[in-house]
């Protein structure tokens, strides 16, 4: 088959505008876009490379691909960036790897998704969303339970998440927001903090999706409460032991897989993808989000997951493709 690649260098987008040292943390190297050129290719396809952003557009209609692998995060500080050559795709009727638009503008907004995830009985940390200067006077007036952590609602690969956005009061919730509001131009969410373990699972195939696993993400030095900020998932070597399968009590890990499934299909997701959980101390898993399009670099949480579990990295891009193919050209999995 002949597969186009779609995907957004950070040093390409590098020349757009930038707004924090983390601007450009969602996208991809040209490492792990030749990693997935040659895990395809070993499956017997040829490979065009699409990019993203201008270039995907004028590529898209010269090149003749059969289908796209997708792993472009889109452009510019939209919650719906993920969606946009998905978005290109379906106008062509062009098939595709991983979620429709919708699911990945629905899952970068986070809010949006906890509110989803919480409909179905999963249990999410109480949050509130404080969009503009004005709506942060109202955090004093509400009880919100604290210690907590302030994130922007719109992102990933932690940006905006470091030491400094766990919080202990009003106060400093109050200043981290606003440094948050202007930073990221979006809005920031004040989330009550789970202090146990971490969790993030691994989701692929439609019918019926699979755990691929539970890996447990474990700081070396154990002083401390732990948090993946971003200054951690950069040093991820040194920082961070990586436990899969998760060493976790049986029912935690039955809880786990369960509303992992849960969150999977209400938010439509399709293929594959990657969702965290904080456990609490009383064992209670918590969701914290969901990654539809998860990375596939070899320091991504996935693909260490997935070696983890035996699978080699072709595996793992062999079975986002089968999952993909096999479902079309049905646009949601029943
Ligand atoms: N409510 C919470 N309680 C405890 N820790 C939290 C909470 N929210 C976030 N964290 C910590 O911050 C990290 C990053 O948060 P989150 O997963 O929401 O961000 P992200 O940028 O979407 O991550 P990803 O890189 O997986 O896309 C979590 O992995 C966790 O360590
Ligand atoms: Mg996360």
């Amino acid at each position: 088959m002949r597969i186009g690649l779609s995907y957004d260098l950070k040093e390409t987008v590098a020349t757009e505008r930038a707004i924090g040292d983390d601007a450009f943390e969602e996208y991809d190297s040209p490492e792990t876009v030749e990693l997935i050129a040659a895990s395809l290719e070993a499956e017997g396809h040829t490979v065009t490379m699409l990019g993203g952003g201008r270039e995907f557009l004028s590529k898209i209609l010269q090149e003749k691909v059969d289908f796209v692998f997708n792993i472009a995060e889109g452009r510019g500080i939209y919650r719906s960036r993920e969606a946009q050559v998905p978005s290109i795709l379906e106008m062509l009727d062009i098939p595709y790897s991983g979620s429709d638009p919708q699911c990945l503008a629905i899952c970068l907004d986070k809010p949006l998704t906890k509110k989803l995830v919480a409909s179905e009985g999963v249990s999410t940390p109480k949050w509130r969303v404080i969009a503009n200067r004005q709506e942060l006077r109202q955090i004093d007036s509400c009880d919100f339970p604290f210690p907590a952590i302030v994130k922007p609602a719109y992102e990933g690969s932690s940006k905006g998440i470091h030491l400094t956005s766990v919080v202990e009061d009003t106060q400093q919730a109050m200043e981290v927001v606003e440094s948050l509001l202007e930073q990221y131009q979006q809005p920031a969410m004040v989330e009550e903090i789970i202090l146990g373990d971490e969790v993030t699972v691994g989701i692929v195939g439609n019918s019926p999706p699979l755990v691929l696993g539970i890996m447990r993400i474990l700081p070396k030095q154990r002083n401390g409460y732990f948090f993946y900020t971003l200054e951690v998932k950069r040093n991820y070597l040194d920082l961070v032991d990586y436990e899969c399968p998760a060493g976790l009590e049986e029912k935690a890990l039955q809880q786990i897989q369960i509303s992992s499934l849960k969150a999977f299909k209400a938010l439509g997701c399709r293929d594959f993808a990657r969702l965290d959980f904080r456990i609490s101390p009383q064992g209670v898993p918590y969701f914290l989000e969901m990654n539809p399009l998860p990375g596939l670099g070899t320091h991504s949480d996935l693909v260490i997951m997935a070696q983890k579990t035996g699978w080699s990295h072709r595996q793992l891009i062999s079975a986002v493709l089968k999952a993909a193919l096999e479902r079309y050209p049905k646009c949601v999995c029943v």
